[in-house]
């Protein structure tokens, strides 16, 4: 039987069409026509002013963070259950992560505590000039707290949207809530261009500064001349091409993401000790884009690893979710603000698959191997 992936990228002609029309028409190396529309379409699709495509989300996310001022001798509150990506980005800029936790509810993080350590950082005479919070498995933060929590503040907002896109919250789409915002185009992400991602924001300087420090900070002179520290992370004009017809593709790839959530939700209503994270979303105005679909199974002992073990023996892949990053071994020594509720995710929450082009029968082998173990 063949594997079946968590999201495997979902590929057809039209993105075959896009590449195509990049490598004939000779924009190789590295920029092109593509890139530039490509940033058009998204910041369109977000609702922002603008967009900068570039070679990861942790690029996108590291170039935003240089922009509010986070720095050396700075400190900044991030969510703990995230990927590690969202918490190198701080410590490439030489500033101290500090970690918080999540609210149990979704995995996001926990707003009051959030708050409650930058008033604490501060009191404490450190300098915080900005968070950043993280729009986990796709469905976004409660901003209509945060935000004018931050703005009485004066923090600014980053927003880690790497998982997002196609998200909103009070009619706002994800990527566009603060001064910034990264999103991710990695292999497994709702769409994707191979490896890619892109800074966001309504602040075109910020975007035309991005630009440049991206570019390897070059002078507009004739020849290479440098008054700053640059990088090479831009995006090509090939893999922007790849984004540009999945993103035609990306409402319909969210509905059958959808509908896959619907599948296993209605599988595993018997479970009473199993709860489908984001199944409220209908009489809300919450929509998130059902990335990936996570459980939650509320059992004594190890069910997250169990699940997981179980599962992989089939050939199926499922994830833990995040392990909280106040957890991990390399970010030990930093400060965390913590609950015990991301412990508990760990725990207990699972990640299925969830790529959109899993088959009807495919998504039956995984309900069928995961309610064997969950009746045990
Ligand atoms: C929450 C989060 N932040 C940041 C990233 C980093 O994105 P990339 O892999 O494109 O660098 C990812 C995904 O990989 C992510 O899930």
């Amino acid at each position: 039987m063949a594997r079946i992936h968590l999201s495997k990228a979902d590929i057809t002609e039209v993105e075959e069409r896009f590449v195509v029309d990049a490598m004939r028409s000779g924009w190789i190396a590295p920029l092109g026509p593509h890139v530039d529309a490509f940033e058009a379409e998204v910041s369109s699709r977000v609702g922002v002013a603008g967009a900068l495509a570039l070679s990861s989300g942790t690029a996108a996310l590291h170039l935003a963070l240089l922009d509010a001022g986070v720095g050396p001798g700075t400190v900044v509150p991030v969510s703990s259950l995230t990927f590690a990506a969202t918490v190198n980005a701080i410590v490439y800029t030489g500033a101290d992560p500090v970690l918080i936790d999540a609210q149990r509810s979704d995995g996001n993080v926990d707003v009051d505590l959030l708050l409650e350590a930058v008033d604490t950082l501060r009191a404490e005479g450190l300098a915080v000039p900005a968070v950043v919070p993280v729009d986990l498995f796709g469905r976004c933060v409660d901003y209509s707290r945060l935000v004018p929590g931050l703005q009485e503040r004066g923090v600014l907002l980053v927003e880690d949207a790497a998982e997002a896109l196609g998200a909103s919250h009070a009619g706002k789409h994800a990527g566009s809530f603060g001064r910034s915002a990264a999103l991710s185009f990695n292999g497994n992400k709702i769409m994707t261009t191979s490896g890619g991602g892109m800074l966001l924001s309504n602040d075109l300087k910020l975007l035309d500064r991005a630009r440049y420090l991206s570019t390897q900070a070059r002078q507009p002179v004739p020849w290479y001349e440098h008054t700053d520290i640059g990088f090479n992370y831009r995006l090509s004009n090939i893999l922007a091409a790849l984004g540009r017809g999945q993103l035609q593709r990306l409402d319909a790839m969210i509905a059958r993401r959808r509908e896959i959530r619907d599948l296993y939700a209605k599988a595993l209503a018997s479970f009473e000790d199993v709860r489908v994270r984001g199944r409220s979303d209908q009489d809300t105005d919450e929509h998130d884009n059902c990335w990936l679909t996570t459980i939650v199974v509320e059992r004594q002992g190890t069910p997250a690893d169990d699940i997981v073990r179980v599962l992989a023996a089939q050939d199926i892949e499922a994830r833990h979710v995040w392990k909280p990053m106040h957890l991990q071994p390399v970010f030990a020594g930093n400060r965390a603000f913590v609950t015990g509720a991301s412990d508990e995710l760990f725990r207990t929450g699972v990640t299925l698959p969830s790529g959109a082009a899993l088959g009807d029968d495919e998504i039956e082998r995984v309900i069928d191997a995961l309610s064997a173990q969950l009746e045990c």
